[in-house]
């Protein structure tokens, strides 16, 4: 058999259960030191960071004061799908996120593709938030000049070099003057990926700990951003709230009317929806839970509620306190409002001002900062996680899934962080957020449909949690027609098509790169293959390949 139909036999090979806990419990195993507690902690530390600080600046560019029903959107279609991974992670008390529940439920083919997607949601998200984190830190540098939004230490035309090394080749910016500068390597995203990386090559427990006391001061930080916003109440603000106006290249962009808005809040969703992602990197922890069938729902639920609570009062804070019109155009200015939106505001507005000098914006960009280096740890974290499971599954190389002797996979670590520093260098914000979602939402799509595939496969199996399905159920109890399910592949469907068409492409791209990868080397070296001949062989034994899978090449 080729390779090719190898892969085409596995697409409904799945991954024995029996085993999968087995393997949870294995000597090899990651240390078993997180409780719910611990898990809402890692859940909103993935999650709060630069979607609430940085992006929502796009998003009220793309939908005005529509932002606000845009994180609604967005957190329902998250809901629906942090019910799917609850009811997944509960039941499959593994690690590796929905690759194992996939690999679990459908087969090994649809599995690897979504860890291929994992892996570049994580790296990528891992980007964009050092990105953001970049703005934050040059808008802080900034306030130590004058609050004078339309000047710029770093968008100087005399010391262009400043805007060289702090900006990608694909950002520009327009000076007061009039001139254009170019971007050539952004260095701050450089360093803050390499120090995370270093950090957790340290070790997961000291980072833990760490995550702690970043999580509680961002939350803080966040709810005085909330305060702030509000106290900047401004009515004027809801008049003409719906962005419409010339872009560069002539075109009227209009996000008025019912379908222009309707288009708008989609589009907008479909970027704030990244505000959310990190809430499934907790059930990539599974097998460092003590009690994963109770705590993993807790984590992932409640962690996702929280955070939608305070995205929801913030969007609201941020659109009375700017119009729309602060965050369009190509200015030194608009470009610096849409880059770190709550700073910049707090700045004009004279928030918790003191002596002429903006306490409340320094604040609020310490807390970006903040915000933005914890999550930056869970993405990396998380994307760690996927190529150690993928790795002891044999559908990657056995070093990745090597533990140093302070129990973290430190070189699978290096050479994630590696990969996502290389990067971090030289994409725009925009680039990079609308690849990651796209991941996501391919992740979320196979982990709602998983849930539905499962119940219907092995409605034997013990759920712990079940999630309400509001299906018409078949005789025999399994749920044919499952209407929240559909509602929700349906919801993710309507926010891929509300991205553009690089990041499609972009997306196929990287999946056809995953399946030349599983054709070379996961289809030969997948341990569940090697168990599966295994077991045939103790039946009847194989000739050809001697009770192992054509290809094997190394024993567990
Ligand atoms: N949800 C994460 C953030 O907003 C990725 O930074």
């Amino acid at each position: 058999m080729s390779s090719i139909q190898r892969g085409f036999a596995r697409l409904g090979f799945q991954k024995n259960i029996d085993r999968l806990l087995e393997e949870a419990h294995s000597k090899a195993g990651l240390a078993k030191t997180l409780a719910a507690k611990d898990l809402i902690v890692l859940g909103v530390a993935g999650i709060i960071g630069a979607g609430i600080f940085v992006l929502i600046g796009q998003g009220i560019a793309k939908a005005g004061v529509g932002v606000i029903p845009a994180f609604v959107v967005a957190a329902a279609i998250c809901a629906v799908a942090g019910f799917a991974y609850a009811e997944l992670a509960a039941a499959i008390p593994a690690s590796g996120s929905a690759y194992a529940y996939i690999y679990t439920a459908m087969g090994e083919l649809p599995g690897w593709m979504v860890a291929w997607a994992l892996i570049l949601e994580y790296a990528v998200g891992a980007i964009a938030v050092a990105i953001g984190w970049r703005n934050n830190l040059l808008a802080l540098i900034n306030q130590f000049k004058d609050s004078d939004p339309t000047t710029d230490l770093f968008s100087n035309p005399d010391k262009p070099w400043l805007y060289w090394f702090t900006h990608s080749p694909l950002e520009s910016v327009t000076t007061a003057s009039g001139t254009v500068l170019h971007g050539i390597l952004n260095v701050p995203s450089i360093l803050i990926v390499l120090f995370c990386t270093l950090l957790l090559i340290r070790g997961t427990k000291e980072s833990a700990k760490f995550t702690f006391v970043l999580v509680i001061i961002k939350v803080a930080i966040l709810i005085l951003a909330i305060i702030g916003g509000f106290l900047a109440f401004n009515a004027s603000n809801f008049s003409d709230p719906l962005p419409h106006y010339a872009k560069p290249d002539g075109s009227q962009y209009d996000a008025t009317g019912f379908f222009g808005a309707v288009q708008a809040v989609f589009a907008a969703a479909a970027i704030m929806f990244f505000a959310y992602i990190g809430f499934d990197s907790v059930s990539t922890t599974a097998e460092e839970t003590r009690e994963p069938k109770k705590d993993l729902p807790r984590g992932i639920l409640g962690s996702l509620a929280i955070t939608t609570i305070l995205y929801v009062l913030a969007a609201f804070a941020l659109s009375s306190a700017a119009h729309w019109t602060t965050f369009v155009g190509d200015s030194v200015a608009a470009t610096n409002a849409r880059g770190e939106p709550f700073g910049y505001v707090f700045e004009q507005n004279g928030f918790l001002q003191f002596n002429g000098f903006g306490f409340g914006a320094l604040l609020v960009r310490i807390g970006a900062l903040i915000g933005t280096t914890s999550v930056l740890l869970v993405l990396i974290l998380g994307g760690v996680r996927v190529f150690f499971n993928m790795s002891r599954d044999g559908l990657l190389p056995g070093w990745m899934s090597t533990v140093s002797s302070r129990g973290s996979p430190a070189k699978t670590t290096l050479l994630y962080g590696g990969f996502t520093m290389a990067f971090a260098g030289l994409l725009t914000l925009g680039a990079a957020v609308d690849l990651v979602n796209i991941g996501t939402l391919f992740a979320f799509f196979m982990v709602i449909l998983a849930v539905w595939i499962f119940r219907v496969r092995r409605p034997d199996i013990e759920r712990p949690f079940t999630m309400a399905l509001w299906a018409i159920k078949g005789r025999d109890g399994r749920p044919l027609v499952p209407f929240l399910s559909i509602l929700g592949m349906l919801g993710v469907v309507a926010l891929v098509f509300s991205l553009d068409k690089f990041t499609l492409l972009a997306s196929v791209t990287w999946a056809g790169l995953g399946l030349l990868v599983y054709a070379f080397y996961g289809v030969r070296n997948s341990k569940e293959a090697h168990h599966r001949h295994v077991a045939a062989s103790e039946e009847e034994a194989d000739p050809f390949t001697n009770g192992r899978p054509a290809g094997t090449t190394r024993d567990e």
